[in-house]
């Protein structure tokens, strides 16, 4: 049984990242979404959250389970014996930091491969930075994030977040 990996803060999961957890879905027989835990980044939503939003937007694709963890990545993965990480990769700009995070994930752990999935030209531009951002401004986050989670955005965005 090959199980995949997919790592990130998902603060909140947009529609580029379920783009990718559908596609990743299809190639593998098992996808775990992992969401980092990581109070350095100052997330606006807790993990737990961030684990139920990407739980109910992705209900309907049967392989998928998704877990908080912290510390390291390769350790986390070690618990499913998963040795494939999947990242999204949106423009060249991301390539620098994923490369590097690659091979560093490679040299803490030799048996882990990092499987970097394009994502669909249509979700190029969109961050959960860029979400927030938008939705901070008062703008209208539809194009850019699942329609069952818009409400629970706005409504964190207006009570200034968690922490
Ligand atoms: O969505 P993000 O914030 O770009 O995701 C970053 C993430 C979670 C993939 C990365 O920070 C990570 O893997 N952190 C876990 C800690 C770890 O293993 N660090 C060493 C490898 S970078």
């Amino acid at each position: 049984m090959k199980i995949a990996v997919y790592p990130g803060s998902f603060d909140p999961v947009t529609n580029g990242h379920l783009d990718v957890i559908k596609r990743s879905a299809k190639v593998f027989d098992k996808v775990i979404v992992g969401v980092l835990d990581n109070m350095a980044k100052k997330p606006l939503f807790t993990p737990d959250e961030r684990v139920d939003m990407i739980k109910k937007v992705a209900s309907d694709i049967e392989n998928v389970e998704v877990y908080a963890f912290s510390g390291l990545l390769v350790d986390f993965m070690k618990q499913f014996d998963s040795a494939v990480i999947i990242k999204g990769l949106r423009t060249i700009s991301d390539f620098e930091y994923e490369f590097q995070m690659a091979l560093l994930n490679k040299s803490l752990n030799p048996d882990v491969e990092t499987f970097f999935m394009m994502t669909d030209s249509k979700y190029s531009y969109i961050s959960s930075s860029m979400v927030k951002e938008v939705a901070r401004l008062g703008g209208g986050i539809d194009e850019f994030v699942p329609c069952d989670i818009i409400k629970e955005i706005d409504k964190k965005i207006k009570n200034g977040g968690h922490r």
